[in-house]
């Protein structure tokens, strides 16, 4: 066949995306579209969207950089074990030790915990069946549900409450084919910790209707002393529930400043009689997928066995700008916030007569200061907030919170 008997190209028809896709969304990226608009007019903006500690002035520990370079170097180059390195796996149980997770059946190491998160997902429902996540969410978690065309069954943080777990809306959302609930635990997007109270609590609903639950620790190093020095300690959910079946989700990306090398794992634990069958799936998942970024896994050993210096530093300046935030929405008209005790998130509130994702696009442009509108999160209805993520150091802060109280005067009035 020559080229000229070829269909044209304009005649073929548009290749249509799966319609389960529809609400797959992903806003702390989508902004980036109105971001580039007032890029392309010669302007700076501010990114208080992203939470790469390595966009700010933060740096990656060099001996796991070192372990990582070394693993290069000695040929740990091909396909890893589907379930991780021995090594890495070694210090992963080594972890959970440290964390009070006494009945850890399996560990697995994963493309960063975004892909724990969808193995682990994907894993346990089938069509019809559901899992709680929570509202407002870190949106990876429902893309993920999306994408497996499994409808969202969101429960409500209650913001009243320092952001904890809204029982009674867990218990209303729970239905026969819910299958298991997610704990974001530092938070993210509202940096609450959960206490052990509620971690309880939520053990015994999963008890009573026989639910796994996956708790989202990947922060779980990052824990700010309040205004008067003192540090809530950080609770796994696992620690208080060793019976209850469970993935505990950790990794690399924010304790240790490596978002770009991938690394994430999974801790499975509970009653082993309850996650056996489970745990074969997630590996079947595991085998299929290869497995996980190879010469980055050298560096899990040095990391959670070697010194943890950088953390003092990491949690010092996160406190400072954590305190910083805090008395900036303190001060200004028609913001309030809950102040974060994990993580490098706040999550304010914000009275204002339109939606916080036209709030969000207009300061953009017009102050080219980026931060992420509550209603991509999630948010009880009535209510509009805004993330932002405080890794810039004070002085950037002080400027980018200076443009957001301008434009809310401006536009809104005090
Ligand atoms: C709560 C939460 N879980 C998971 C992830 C994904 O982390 P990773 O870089 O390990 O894929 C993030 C990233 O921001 C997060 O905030």
């Amino acid at each position: 066949m020559t080229l000229t008997s070829m269909t044209p190209i304009s005649q073929m028809q548009e290749i249509a995306a799966a319609s389960r896709l529809e609400n797959v969304r992903y806003a702390i990226r989508d902004l980036a579209c109105v971001a580039d608009e007032v890029i392309k007019q010669g302007r700076k903006v501010l990114p208080l969207n992203v939470g790469d500690p390595l966009n700010f002035d933060f740096q990656t520990p060099p001996h796991i950089i070192e372990a990582v370079y070394k693993a290069m170097r000695d040929g740990k180059n091909g396909y890893a074990p589907s379930p991780g390195v021995p090594e890495a796996l070694d210090a992963i149980r080594g972890e959970a030790a440290r964390k009070g997770i006494t009945t850890v059946r399996d560990v697995f190491v994963t493309s960063g915990v975004s892909e724990t998160v969808d193995l682990c997902l994907s894993a346990l429902v089938n069509p019809g069946e559901d899992v709680l996540t929570p509202c407002p969410d870190y949106p990876l978690y429902s893309a993920v549900l999306c994408k497996l065309g499994i409808g969202l069954n969101a429960y409500d943080l209650n913001e009243q409450d320092a952001w904890q777990p809204e029982l009674a809306d867990i218990e209303r959302k729970l239905t026969p084919r819910t299958r298991g609930i997610v704990l974001i635990n530092p938070n993210n997007p509202t940096g609450s910790l959960c206490t052990r109270q509620m971690l309880e609590q939520v053990a015994e609903l999963a008890r009573r209707h026989n639910l796994i639950v996956f708790s989202d620790e990947i922060y779980d190093k990052l824990i700010l002393a309040d205004a008067n020095g003192e540090v809530t300690p950080h609770i796994a959910f696992a620690s208080v529930a060793p019976d209850v079946p469970c993935v505990t989700f950790g990794g690399m990306s924010k304790n240790y400043l490596v978002p770009g090398w991938r690394i994430g794992w999974g801790i499975v634990s509970g009653e082993a009689s309850a996650v056996k069958a489970y745990t074969e799936g997630v590996h079947r998942l595991l085998r299929a997928r290869l497995c996980a970024n190879h010469p980055e896994q050298y560096s899990i050993k040095p990391a959670l066995e070697g010194p943890q210096d950088h953390l003092i530093e990491v949690q010092r300046k996160l406190r400072s700008r954590r305190d910083l935030t805090q008395r900036w929405c303190e001060a200004t008209p028609r913001v309030s916030c809950v102040a974060p005790r994990g993580a490098f998130y706040a999550y304010p509130k914000i009275d204002i007569p339109e939606s916080d994702e036209i709030f969000v696009k207009e300061l953009i442009r017009q102050k080219h200061v980026m931060v992420v509108h509550g209603s991509g999160f999630g948010q009880k209805p009535g209510t509009q907030h805004f993330r932002i993520v405080f890794l810039p150091d004070e002085s950037t802060l002080t400027k980018a919170y200076a443009g957001i109280a301008e434009f809310i005067g401006e536009r809104y009035g005090s």
